[in-house]
């Protein structure tokens, strides 16, 4: 549970007043595909890749972006960049690529991306920065972990880390310099983000909002996606873990989720509204309390590597930025052609290599 407090009623929640249909039969489409267009054409879309997770349910021992989840064996991070290339074609302009590494992704990243050439990319439109750390204490005990004698077990930031990592290292400065104007975030593991895709990052222009967010209607109650409610004209995203089933449940007079919608993490920022954001030196996200599987050394100095979680660890989340927006458009994608995320390795039945395979299969936008 997160120490975020959690919206204990169901009447507490608002209906939205508006959510874009992508690819629908709106005439806003068209207005947004047409906005979304000239913006990437006029180079004004960049990327970022939150990569910094530790991808402790893949099981995996190299970053989750080098993941050979394609037909022919292409890594997330190839698709990645296949996408890019493919605006590139269409657009003329190369999205710039600015990949979220931690101290747990960072060097084989990097050194990934070198021996692949940057998979064409240009070398200079492609750019790395670190998240920061956050210490781990022993669930049972409190006590703090260590990694080495001395040496706190740390473990990343979560993906919230990535406003202060920009700021950091001046990279807003640097979209300033190269005439961004709008952010596009997406996490590592789903293949099938429709990347700095025209018509839903034009929603952001055409509904002149801070942020869009793409929405999934929920499958099913318990499907662990956050959930997106408005709360006191706020839109707002409630974690999985922090939803009680019951709430979870509830269902309109038509047999529809009361909270229906899930955040699947498909994001795209004005920069000024990240900016402006900054700016404030007293803002920072709130800390959530997570149980995660980390690495620690024991009282014999033996390595040990959970398999169960064994550390509490505090998190920041990109969506809770999404409080300090004065408007955010909400943009219902289509589940098939848009999300399928490698969560875990194939000890679970679900989001493992085989899912997402299929799931890319059925897609059709893969060879
Ligand atoms: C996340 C979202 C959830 C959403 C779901 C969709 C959170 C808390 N929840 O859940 O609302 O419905 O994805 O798939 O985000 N990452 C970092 N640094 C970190 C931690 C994570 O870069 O410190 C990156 C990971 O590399 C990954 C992404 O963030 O790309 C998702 O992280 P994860 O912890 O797996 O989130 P989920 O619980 O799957």
């Amino acid at each position: 549970m997160s120490e975020v407090p959690c919206l204990p009623s169901a009447d507490q929640y608002e209906p939205f007043e508006r959510i874009y249909q992508w690819r629908g039969n709106d005439p806003a489409c068209a207005d947004a595909t047409r906005l979304g267009e000239n913006a990437l054409r006029e180079g004004r879309v960049a990327a970022v890749l939150l990569a910094g997770g530790m991808a402790s349910r893949l099981d995996c021992e190299f970053p989750k972006g080098m993941y050979p989840i394609g037909f022919n064996g292409e890594t997330l991070f190839e698709i990645f960049a296949d996408k890019i290339h493919a605006l590139q074609k269409k657009y003329g302009r190369f999205v710039p690529l600015y990949i979220m590494t931690s101290d747990v992704t960072d060097e084989q990243t990097r050194i990934f991306f070198q021996e692949k050439n940057y998979f064409g990319l240009p070398p200079q439109d492609v750019v790395f920065f670190k998240q920061g750390n956050q210490i781990a204490v022993d669930i049972d005990t409190g006590k703090t972990l260590y990694s080495a004698p001395n040496v706190p077990a740390a473990s990343p930031d979560g993906h919230g880390g990535v406003l202060s990592a920009l700021k950091k290292y001046r990279l807003l400065t640097d979209m300033v310099k190269r005439g961004i104007e709008l952010v596009c975030t997406f996490q590592v593991d789903n293949p099938l983000i429709p990347l700095a895709d025209p018509e839903f990052i034009g929603y952001c222009l055409f509904d002149q909002a801070e942020i869009a967010t793409m929405v999934l209607r929920k499958n099913s109650p318990e499907e662990k996606v956050g959930n997106m409610v408005k709360k006191g004209g706020v839109v707002q995203v409630i974690e999985y873990c922090d939803l009680p089933l019951d709430i979870a449940e509830l269902t309109n007079p038509d047999g529809s989720l009361v909270i229906g919608y899930g955040n699947v993490a498909i994001h795209v920022f004005r920069l000024d509204f990240l900016i402006r954001v900054l700016k404030n030196e007293s803002f920072t996200l709130p800390f959530h309390t997570i149980k995660k599987k980390v690495p620690y050394r024991d009282e014999n100095g033996a390595l040990i590597h959970p398999t169960q979680p064994n550390a509490y660890k505090k998190e920041k989340y990109i969506f809770d930025v999404f409080l300090q927006a004065k408007k955010i458009a909400l943009v219902e994608g289509a589940r098939r052609l848009c999300f399928s995320a490698l969560k875990n390795s194939l000890n679970s039945n679900t989001e493992n290599e085989e899912t997402v395979r299929a799931d890319m299969k059925a897609s059709g936008l893969f060879e």
